[in-house]
Formats: structure tokens, sequence, C-alpha cells
């Protein structure tokens, strides 16, 4: 039987972990074929090695998305290999340790905008004359709830670079929108993934059961990149039921409450 998005062509970054591989593993269930980016060659072959053992077509174009050589490589690969590039998750991202005003330095935030915002510019740079020749094609980044409110849990290297992600696909829908490009920004609070293990303060089990799972990112990416071209979803802002973005304050509130 066809699969809704069979013969489509999606290019995930990121895939070796977390919510791009949940991503890759839900298109390729979908039909379409994926090619799978990160620096972990190793980490992509599992997962490219998962997804052929459920039916699906899978590549790995391993690289690292801060060299923007690299990047236009790829997406050239892909375009020579398989004819086309039909979507886009811009999903790389990493965060560092020391991420407080009183821990930061410059060699730190350079790293944080280079992973998180510098290389976004050049997956997009990189797909969009394709993308434009076809007169189709859906972007999908992942940026987070500290890209919609800043966030001292993340720092504000990794608040300001998300920031900027959001601002990136709000303009790509503004310019692109007349040769049928859509962008979606994804905003996700916490997501029990690896990335989370580079916090200072590391989540509990018991808080990452709590949080959005990998698979509820990548129903939505699913979700997003099987919308009709004349569809296009701007932002999505999700997070877990129990948000600790929230329940500090309310858990505060109360606190407050039960003192006077
Ligand atoms: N988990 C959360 O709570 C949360 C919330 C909001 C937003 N996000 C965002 O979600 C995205 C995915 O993160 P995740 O939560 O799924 O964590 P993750 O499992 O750590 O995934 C991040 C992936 O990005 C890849 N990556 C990092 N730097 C790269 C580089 N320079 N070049 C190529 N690949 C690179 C990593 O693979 P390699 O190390 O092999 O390169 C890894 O597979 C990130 O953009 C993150 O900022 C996460």
């Amino acid at each position: 039987m066809e699969k809704p998005q069979q013969g489509r062509i999606a290019w995930v970054t990121g895939a070796g972990s977390g919510i791009g591989e949940a991503g890759a593993q839900a298109l390729a269930a979908d039909g379409c074929t994926v090619v799978l980016t990160g620096r972990r060659e190793d980490a992509l072959a599992q997962v490219a090695a998962g997804i052929r053992a459920a039916g699906g077509t899978a590549h790995v174009q391993a690289g690292d998305v801060t060299q923007a050589a690299r990047v236009a490589e790829i997406a050239r690969w892909i375009v020579d290999t398989l004819g086309r590039i039909d979507v886009l998750v811009n999903n790389a991202g990493a965060n560092i340790p020391a991420r407080s005003w009183s821990s930061l330095t410059p060699e730190g935030v350079d790293q944080v905008i280079g992973a998180n915002l510098s290389s976004a510019f050049y997956c997009v740079t990189a797909v969009l004359p394709a993308m434009r020749a076809q007169r189709d094609g859906v972007l999908i980044h992942t940026a987070s709830w500290a890209g919609r409110h800043p966030a001292p849990v993340s720092g504000a290297a990794y608040s300001a670079a998300k920031h900027g992600v959001l601002v990136m696909s709000q303009l790509l829908n503004a310019e692109e929108c007349v040769n049928g490009i859509r962008s979606c920004v994804i905003c996700p609070a916490e997501v029990a993934t690896p990335i989370l293990d580079q916090r200072p303060v590391k989540a509990t089990t018991e808080q990452r059961a709590r949080m959005l799972q990998p698979a509820d990112l990548g129903g939505l990416i699913r979700y997003v990149a099987s919308l009709p071209p004349h569809v296009c979803l701007n932002e999505v802002v999700i997070s877990p039921t129990w948000n600790r973005m929230f329940a500090a304050a309310v858990d505060a509130e109360r606190a407050g409450e039960s003192q006077t």
C-alpha cells in the first residue's frame, strides 16, 4: 500500500539521537527516503539500520553542520543522487555546561551560536536553490521554548541563538512563500534526550519521565512535513503538560500562600 509521503526526500540533521532520530524514523515510516546527518557516523549507521529493518530507506551523510562547505556538499549529494530535496529537518543543536554569565566564555558563545544558529542558516541556504527550482519545499527547524521565552536554565547564548532560529524561519516565510516554500519553527520545552546531560544540574529519572519524549516530536515533524502544499504551519510551541518552566512558579506561589 502507498504510504502518505512515499517518494519524498527528507534531510534530517542531528539524526543520530533524540528528536532527530525520532523525526527520521517517523518520516521513513511515512514513506520518505531519509538522509541522516550528524558528526558520529556510528550513531547514524545504527539509526539507518533500524529504519531499514522496519522497511524504510535511509542514507548516511555524516558531517559537522558548523562547517558550511560540508553542509553544501551534503545538499549537493542529495540533489545529485536522489534528484530533489522535499523536506529539511534543521534539527542539530547543542548546549554547553558553562552557560551562566558567571562561567560563559567567548569560546563558549561561539560554540553555541555556531551549533544552533549559524549551522541552521548553512543548511537553509544549501537547500533553498533546489527547493526554489522545484517550487516546493518544507523547512522544519527545532528551536526551543528558550527561543520564545528567554530561559536561564538554557543560558543566554542558547536562548539568543534559538530566538535567532525563530526569526530566521519567520523571514523564510516572508520571502520564500512566493516560491512555494514553507517554514515551520518548532519550540519544544523539555524533551527527554541526551542534550539534557549537558546541564550543570542533571534532571532526575522521574523528571525525565514527565517530559516530552522524542517520539512526541517525531510525530509532530511527520505531521508538519505531511501537510498539503497550500498549508504553512508557521510555528509550534509544545511542552509537557507538567511544564517545569511553569511548575516552579506555581510551587513558589503555593509556598507563599501557605505562609500567609
Ligand atoms: N531536549 C530538549 O529539551 C530540547 C528542547 C528544545 C530544543 N531542543 C533542540 O532539539 C534539537 C535536537 O536535540 P535533542 O534534544 O534531540 O538532543 P540530542 O540527542 O543531543 O541531539 C542533538 C543532535 O545534534 C547533533 N549535533 C550537534 N552538534 C552538531 C554539529 N556541529 N554537526 C552535526 N550534528 C550535530 C548531535 O549528533 P553528533 O554529536 O553526532 O554530531 C545529536 O545527534 C537541538 O537543536 C536542541 O537544541 C531540545
